[in-house]
């Protein structure tokens, strides 16, 4: 009776050994370069942590710079575009924005509006500061009302 067991053992360590040489396919990074900001930051950064990290802490722009550099010390790589094209997404998408104080460069960006639009909410704010997303969306013209709200944990008045 009790020889069997090393003879099933030594069956399953083959079985493991051939099991164990594979690469698991979700893990083959695409070799092309990346061209967009949302492409981008998945090849450059969710090589070792995954999405989740990234998008887990809004921060603002001078900080993301600070932990994109810590990240290419760590060893996250691309190519000078396809940083650029990080930096993008991250200003467009993770970057909390205080639409009562930004300058119009950053409302462009963080709020992904035209110049005309960013003009408007520096100068009617001059006057009166907005309250509230609800209040930003019917005063000013031209805003892209689907993105706003899917960001809008981001988007203060102060
Ligand atoms: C070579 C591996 C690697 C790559 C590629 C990488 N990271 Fe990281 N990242 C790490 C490690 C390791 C940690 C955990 C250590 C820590 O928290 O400091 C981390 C932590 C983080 C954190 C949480 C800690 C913090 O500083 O807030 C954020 C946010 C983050 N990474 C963003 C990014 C972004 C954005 C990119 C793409 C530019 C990226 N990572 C690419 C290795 C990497």
């Amino acid at each position: 009776m009790g020889s069997v067991v090393p003879v099933v053992a030594a069956f399953m360590g083959g079985l493991l050994l051939l099991a164990v040489p594979g690469q698991p396919a979700l893990g083959q990074q695409p070799v092309s370069e990346a061209t967009t900001p949302e492409a981008a930051v998945v090849k450059v950064c969710a090589g070792c942590h995954g999405m989740q990290l990234v998008t887990d802490t809004p921060r603002d722009y001078d900080a993301w710079h600070d932990t994109v550099q810590k990240m290419i010390d760590r060893g996250a790589r691309g190519t000078p575009e396809e940083f650029d094209l990080v930096m993008d997404y991250l200003f467009q998408n993770m970057t909390p924005i205080d639409v009562n104080n930004a300058d119009a460069e950053t409302l462009m960006a963080v709020l992904h509006t035209s110049q005309t639009a960013a003009d408007a909410i520096v100068t009617r704010r001059t006057s009166r500061p907005f309250k509230d997303l609800a209040e930003l969306e019917s005063s000013i013209n031209g805003l892209d009302k689907t993105l706003l709200d899917a960001k809008k944990r981001m988007i203060f008045f102060q």
